[in-house]
């Protein structure tokens, strides 16, 4: 999904939605997951990490943004004041993650979030979600949650973070190259 100036061939026009939540109390924690999960934070800078999520989770969902970025910017992206990595295992496998990013003024960016291809369905979003948004309220100064989304991403992420207790608060129009379909995870077929 390679961002384009204006309409064109294998160009989509691509909403993206921003949300805030600007109370904790405003948080609808989800249900429990139907699987035993465990969240993970990265005690250290972890670049491997990152990119590892960010292909593996957005691979269907058109995150080619960063495919092209090297060692350097993931090492400053996750050396960033105020990056956390959480990191979701079910059986010692990584299921999802989500990435916080402190920014002036008291925002909470939900950077990235999301779940692996195979772990969809089983409540493990719901409960991500809330575990990050919570975690978002216990850093220091936190006085607004914000994440965005677009339509391009799984078509429960803007429900899920309704469902939470998010709430739209703008959109965009971009303009979107998607001639070729998202690359996947892999090389190849899985
Ligand atoms: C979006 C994503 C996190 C949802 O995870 P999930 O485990 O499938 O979702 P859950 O089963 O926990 O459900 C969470 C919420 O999603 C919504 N949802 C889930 N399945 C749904 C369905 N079939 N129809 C409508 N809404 C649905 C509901 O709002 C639900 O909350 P509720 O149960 O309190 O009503 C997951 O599909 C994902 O990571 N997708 C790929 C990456 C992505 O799009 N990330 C978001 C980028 S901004």
């Amino acid at each position: 999904m390679t961002l384009v100036a204006g309409p064109g061939p294998g160009v989509r026009e691509v909403v993206v939605t921003e949300l805030e939540m600007t109370a904790p109390g405003l948080l609808r924690p989800g249900r429990a997951p139907a699987v035993e999960a465990t969240l993970v934070r990265a005690g250290r800078p972890a670049p491997e990490l990152s990119r590892f999520f960010y292909r593996a989770v957005g691979g269907d969902w058109y995150w080619l943004d960063r495919l092209d970025w090297t060692y350097d910017q993931w090492r400053a992206w996750v050396g960033s004041p105020g990056h956390e990595l959480w990191s979701c295992w079910v059986d010692g496998v990584p299921a999802g993650y989500a990435e916080l990013d402190r920014q002036p003024g008291g925002d909470v960016e939900l950077a990235y979030f999301g779940l692996l291809p195979g772990f969809a369905g089983l409540g493990l979003g719901g409960w991500l979600l809330t575990r990050a948004v919570e975690r978002a309220w216990q850093v220091e100064g936190t006085r607004r949650v914000w994440v965005h989304t677009c339509d391009l991403d799984s078509p429960t992420a803007l429900a899920n973070y309704r469902a939470r207790g998010f709430v739209p608060c703008g959109t965009t129009v971009e303009h979107r190259d998607v001639s070729a379909p998202s690359p996947g995870p892999w090389r190849g077929s899985r």
